[in-house]
């Protein structure tokens, strides 16, 4: 692993998205995992930024974003979907064709989640996969458990989870429990790897790096990985 302490979260923005632009400028028809969540949104507004500056062409680059929350409508402003419209994608020269987030009112959940796994070894396999983490250990909506799912797939939310994504809304009873996720495998299947984790996130980052590989901590599994940068907060 690859691991790059920072002093803040504009630092972590400012190296996390010259990562992401280097894999857009090598490969302009590469296929970007994309993360949601608090911490990659300072990154999304530098990418931004170099987009508005003429560094950054996005007309060719296919998105499959992490997670859904189950039940939500894309055009709720609580879905994931919404979020990277608002926050990425009506702000860069992305074809809206090629954005893909898993479906979280899919009639056949099962099918939906063959689907996405299908569609993105058909795009030719991820090429830079963008992570945040839990203060549990959690990579995409992968809880800790005893037993890991491979591919994408539908995740009950544990307790922690809820309680952290609470800020989003207005009450704890709004917050969905269950979401549409890539699975450990969809995700350990990506070329590289960038995991990102803002003020609050050292403890859990440095147990992932450096504590036992084990489906407690899901994103210990990363240690496996052969491309894999993680930059962090350190404190
Ligand atoms: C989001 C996702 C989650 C978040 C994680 C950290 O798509 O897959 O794993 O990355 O919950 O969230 P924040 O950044 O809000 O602390």
């Amino acid at each position: 692993m690859n691991i790059i302490k920072v002093k803040d979260k504009q630092e972590l923005a400012k190296k996390a998205a010259g990562i992401i632009a280097g894999q857009v400028l090598k490969k302009t028809d590469c296929v970007l995992g994309l993360a949601t969540g608090s911490t990659p949104l300072d990154t999304y507004n530098n990418l931004i930024q170099m987009y508005q500056e003429g560094l950054l062409d996005f007309s060719k680059v296919k998105t499959y974003n992490l997670d859904e929350y189950y039940g939500l409508e894309r055009t709720d402003s609580q879905s994931y979907y919404y979020y990277m419209k608002e926050n990425l994608f009506k702000s860069i020269n992305i074809d809206m064709d090629n954005v893909h987030v898993p479906d979280g009112k899919a009639q056949n959940v099962e099918q939906e989640c063959i689907q996405y796994d299908e569609m993105i070894r058909q795009a030719g396999g991820i090429d830079l996969q963008l992570l945040g983490i839990g203060h549990n250990g959690h990579i995409g909506f992968n809880e800790p458990a005893d037993e890991l799912v491979y591919g994408t797939h539908k995740e009950t939310l544990t307790e922690s989870t809820i309680n952290a994504n609470v800020r989003f809304f207005n009450n704890l009873e709004e917050v969905p429990t269950e979401a549409i996720s890539m699975g450990i495998g969809t995700i350990m299947e990506s070329r590289s790897i960038l995991l990102i984790g803002a003020e609050g996130k050292a403890e859990i980052i440095e147990k992932m790096i450096s504590g036992p590989i084990t489906p407690q901590v899901p994103a210990s599994l990363l240690q496996l990985h052969p491309d894999v940068t993680v930059i962090y907060v350190a404190s």
